[in-house]
């Protein structure tokens, strides 16, 4: 594939859920189908990207002709995406695990036998924020950083507080609420937040958010 918008342009996805273990059988994980992210890989290679598709553990096949690059958690994400840069754009589609077992066992975690105080205790530490790393970066930052903003409750003043906070560009922001059926569904409604303020997409597709998305980067890239 030659020509198109994106030619020449290098651009990295962040895509699905990541995994943090607890111990070499048990994880914690979250409900990321990796849907829109790989959507979103597909048609910006269909623009002509080159792009580099750093995945965790999702249930959605990688698109073709992108390099792909496996992790299971966000700090081995971290280090995919720094590994990959520098890039023109980067969409963070991740589902990134906030937190992670502070120190997951090396064996098994056993049952313990007697009724009372056989209970696990699970200690958490805080992974890094890798939307927020790459935008805040002083060398080597990408021209345009895009953000999620996965929210259940006032969306937009959220997804924009969230903009200001991270240092992204933009900032795609929907609403999760588990009625709206969009995790792991086909569909998607997205508002955009940029430097100008919201602006909210119809319900669509998530390959026709991906295709919008697409086309709106080649725009500002070009
Ligand atoms: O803070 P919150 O998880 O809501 O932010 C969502 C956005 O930040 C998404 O674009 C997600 O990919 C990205 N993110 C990240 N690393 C984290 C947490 C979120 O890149 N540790």
């Amino acid at each position: 594939l030659v020509g198109g918008p994106l030619a020449g342009k290098r651009v990295l996805v962040t895509s699905g859920p990541t995994h943090e273990p607890i111990d070499p059988v048990r994880y914690i994980a979250n409900r990321s189908s990796g849907a829109q992210g790989t959507a979103i890989a597909k048609a910006l290679r269909a623009l002509g990207a080159e792009v580099v598709f750093v995945t965790g553990p999702a249930d959605a096949a990688p698109p073709e002709d992108v390099e792909v690059k496996r992790v299971e958690t966000a700090q081995e994400m971290l280090a995919a995406v720094e590994a990959a840069l520098p890039v023109d754009a980067a969409v963070f589609a991740a589902a990134v695990a906030d937190w992670r077992v502070a120190s997951a066992s090396d064996s098994k975690m056993k049952k313990q036998p007697g009724e009372k105080g056989g209970l696990p205790v699970l200690e958490f530490a805080e992974n890094p924020d890798i939307l927020a790393r790459v935008s805040q970066m002083n060398e080597g930052r990408p021209a345009l950083v895009i953000g999620f903003a996965a929210e259940t409750d006032d969306v937009i003043d959220n997804a924009t507080a969230k903009r200001k906070r991270k240092g992204c560009d933009w900032i795609l922001a929907n609403d999760v609420s588990h009625a709206t059926g969009i995790m792991g569904g086909a569909h998607n409604a997205v508002t955009l937040i940029d430097s100008e303020g919201a602006q909210s997409w119809p319900r669509m597709t998530k390959a026709e958010v991906a295709s919008r998305l697409a086309e709106r980067i080649a725009q500002t890239l070009g």
